[in-house]
């Protein structure tokens, strides 16, 4: 039977490290307030963050360049790139041709998933599947972002802007017959279109227009419009409900218990979110991973990252018991159960 393991993983973040005291300096913010309601302490940042050659797709080349490396494979060896972000290089094409060409890729093809905070799940459930059905054996999964070119640093942003970070990571799954290999043992994915505007970038998107407004003298656009919005109390009421949901969901279709796992990385989005979590299940602090306080949210990359960082700390070892989840924008949520 064909399993899908983790044969390399790696992450990238940017030098620039701002504070919540760096953010103090230009927004009404302070260390207590964000510190206090998120966990967070300092966040990365692109250096420039209007215009830099620093995009979504150079950060996974940082990441898939250690993965690769861990994988002792090279691009070549690649049939395919599974690229979750909700920061692309261009609005089109996806980020995922951008990296096949950085990385000198054959011609594989490369996929762009769009699932935000739970984007890396998404991408790891195709993934999955693509080697479940034995079409591909060597998979490139991503999850990479650039948040700091695009909010809204002045006082009206505060509330979303002190949350996001930028970077990357980068995953080889892989098929394998062998028994002492890792697999994924189930995966889930859900979504709520319904309260899409409740996290959400209005524009540009077909329902609020695009050229034509950019063209208009007096274009009328908001910043509410053309920076991430989110109702922030509303997300996290959601977020503490559907967690523990899709985590069951995961443990109960491959038999596994929560006391079976190992470790449990919840996406990157609230250590208090984290944290109620961890209540709820009576994890030991040693069976969870947060590293928000040092990144923030990093959206599709939060996961990614959190995971290679507990490899990198020897947190997780081979054979461990590992659950992912993510809950966001869209709203959409899921897991993936494997072992390492
Ligand atoms: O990754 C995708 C999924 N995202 C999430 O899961 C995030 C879920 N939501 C959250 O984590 C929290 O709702 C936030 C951290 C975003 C906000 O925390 P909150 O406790 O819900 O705060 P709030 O929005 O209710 O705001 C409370 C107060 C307000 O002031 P008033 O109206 O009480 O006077 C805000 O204006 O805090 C104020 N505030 C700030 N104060 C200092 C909002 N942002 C800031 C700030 N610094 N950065």
């Amino acid at each position: 039977m064909l399993k899908s393991y983790i044969k390399g993983i790696g992450h990238f973040v940017p030098e620039n490290i701002v504070t919540n005291d760096d953010l103090a300096q230009v927004m009404n913010t302070n260390d207590e307030w964000i510190t206090e309601r998120t966990g967070i302490k300092e966040r990365r940042h692109r250096r420039d963050r209007v215009h830099s050659d620093e995009t979504t797709a150079t950060y996974a080349f940082h990441a898939a360049k250690k993965a690769l490396s861990m994988a002792k494979m090279s691009a070549q060896d690649l049939d395919y790139i599974v690229f979750a972000t909700l920061s692309p290089d261009y609005f089109f094409p996806g980020s995922g041709v951008v990296l096949q060409d950085l990385l000198g890729c054959k011609t594989i093809g490369a996929l762009d998933v769009r699932n935000q905070c739970s984007g890396f799940i998404y991408a790891m459930s195709v993934a999955n599947a693509f080697i479940k059905s034995g079409t591909y054996k060597n998979i490139l999964v991503v999850g990479a972002e650039i948040h700091s070119f695009g909010l809204d640093f002045s006082d009206e942003g505060r509330g979303v802007s002190v949350i996001f970070g930028d970077g990357a990571g980068a995953v080889i799954l892989s098929a394998t017959e062998m028994e002492d290999h890792g697999d994924i043992l189930a995966v889930n994915m859900h979504s709520e279109g319904k309260y899409a505007e409740e996290l959400v970038v209005k524009f540009p998107g077909t329902k609020y227009g695009w050229s034509d407004r950019l063209l208009t003298e007096n274009h009328g656009l908001t910043s509410k419009e053309i920076y991430p919005y989110m109702n922030g109390n509303f997300v996290f009421k959601h977020a503490v409900t559907r967690f523990p949901e899709t985590m069951m969901e995961a443990l109960d279709k491959a038999g596994k218990k929560v006391e079976d796992l190992d470790m449990f990385i919840p996406h990157q989005a609230n250590l208090r979110i984290a944290q109620f979590v961890q209540q709820k299940f009576s994890l030991p602090d040693e069976k969870i991973f947060n590293n928000i306080q040092k990144y923030g949210n990093t959206t599709a990359a939060s996961i990614v990252i959190a995971l290679s960082e507990a490899i990198e700390q020897d947190k997780i070892k081979r054979g461990d018991l590992v659950l992912l989840s993510a809950f966001g924008s869209g709203f959409t949520w899921g897991s993936v159960l494997f072992h390492y």
